[in-house]
């Protein structure tokens, strides 16, 4: 099976790209042939400094092997060193409506926020159906803001498919009910753009800051709580065992048990959590070389696939 995701590299990662994308995919890439790639050029449709791009791509792939993505297993890559997906992203063009594209949720949100309504960001979902369809994924872990996307890679490739013959495997999206939208510390989805994130690789007393700053209702600490209610819960079950998240809900039901206590718990989870592979993040660091030797051999892998593919697609279209 073909398992593909990609990341933005438009800021710090942080924990609910790590549940929703990183943690799934790094447990895939023993089941089938992974592949995992940075999206500079989706980055570019916000991120304006050439020197933060530079910065965050650098960043990503760091945080990628440091959280246990195997690159003897995964091929792990950039999307600007395979010249084949954007090559396909205008084959596919062709074929995508623009009502398609104007539906788009993330792209309406986006020009709410202000940010400049350009073919780039328009056309943002068919690169990513070109980044999904030139490898014949079959099975595209995300979070739940992805999965109108993922959706509209389908729909392009069945009319591609359609129109020239079949090329293109139809991928699924592939979101974990619990993992869908992880929390933010204010409550609505955790997202770089909210302020509300919480970086998986910061500095911990930053972390443990952000965690005391998590928003709750302001009841006593004597008072029993609803563990389903509160924020701190839901980020704390992500980490724990089922017996370890069935505790605190008991400490919460039975009151006496205060949210300052909670976040405590929390932190202490996610500083072990992440201790190991802050550890090889540091390591991975101080071997820059290594980190391009492996992305340049990724690179390599994709475009022999790549380019199977848009063989297929140049002649279906009778470009061959
Ligand atoms: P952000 O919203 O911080 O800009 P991205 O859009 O770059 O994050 O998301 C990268 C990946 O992580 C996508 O697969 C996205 O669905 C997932 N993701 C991001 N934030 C969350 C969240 N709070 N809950 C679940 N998944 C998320
Ligand atoms: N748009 C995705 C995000 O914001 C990143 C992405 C680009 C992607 N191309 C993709 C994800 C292909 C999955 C498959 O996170």
């Amino acid at each position: 099976m073909r398992i593909l995701s990609g990341i933005q590299p438009s800021g710090r990662l942080h924990w609910g790209n790590y549940f929703a994308m990183m943690r799934p995919m790094v447990e895939l890439q023993a089941q089938g042939e992974a592949f995992v790639f940075i999206a500079g050029y989706h980055a570019l449709t916000s991120v304006t400094e050439p020197a933060k791009l530079r910065e965050a791509m650098r960043d990503a792939a760091l945080d990628f092997l440091a959280c246990g993505l195997d690159p003897a297993r995964a091929v792990f890559f950039r999307q600007s060193d395979v010249p084949e997906v954007t090559e396909l992203a205008w084959l596919l063009s062709i074929v995508t409506p623009v009502g398609l594209l104007e539906r788009c949720h993330s792209y309406k949100e986006k020009i709410a926020r202000g940010i400049p309504a350009t073919h780039g960001l328009f056309a943002y979902p068919v690169l990513m159906a070109a980044d999904i369809l030139a490898f014949q994924s079959e099975l595209v872990p995300v979070g739940q803001d992805q999965k109108q996307h993922i959706e509209v890679a389908r729909d392009i490739a069945i009319k591609f498919n359609n129109q020239f013959g079949r090329v293109f495997t139809l991928p699924e999206p592939l979101i974990k009910r619990e993992l869908a939208v992880v929390p933010g510390i204010d409550g609505r989805k955790m997202s770089k753009s909210y302020g509300n994130h919480i970086e998986l690789f910061g500095p911990e007393q930053e972390m443990r800051k952000r965690i005391m700053r998590i928003v709750t209702d302001s009841k006593p600490v004597s008072e029993p709580k609803d563990p389903d209610k509160c924020n701190v819960f839901a980020l704390y079950k992500l980490f724990a065992t089922e017996s370890e998240a069935r505790a605190m809900a008991e400490r919460y039901r039975a009151g006496g048990y205060g949210y300052a206590q909670a976040k405590e718990a929390l932190f202490e989870k996610a500083r072990a959590y992440f201790a190991k592979m802050r550890a090889k993040r540091a390591e991975l660091a101080a071997m820059p070389e290594r980190v391009e030797r492996i992305l340049a051999e990724g690179a390599a892998r994709a475009r022999c696939e790549a380019q199977k593919t848009m063989r297929r697609a140049r002649q279906a279209v009778g470009l061959d």
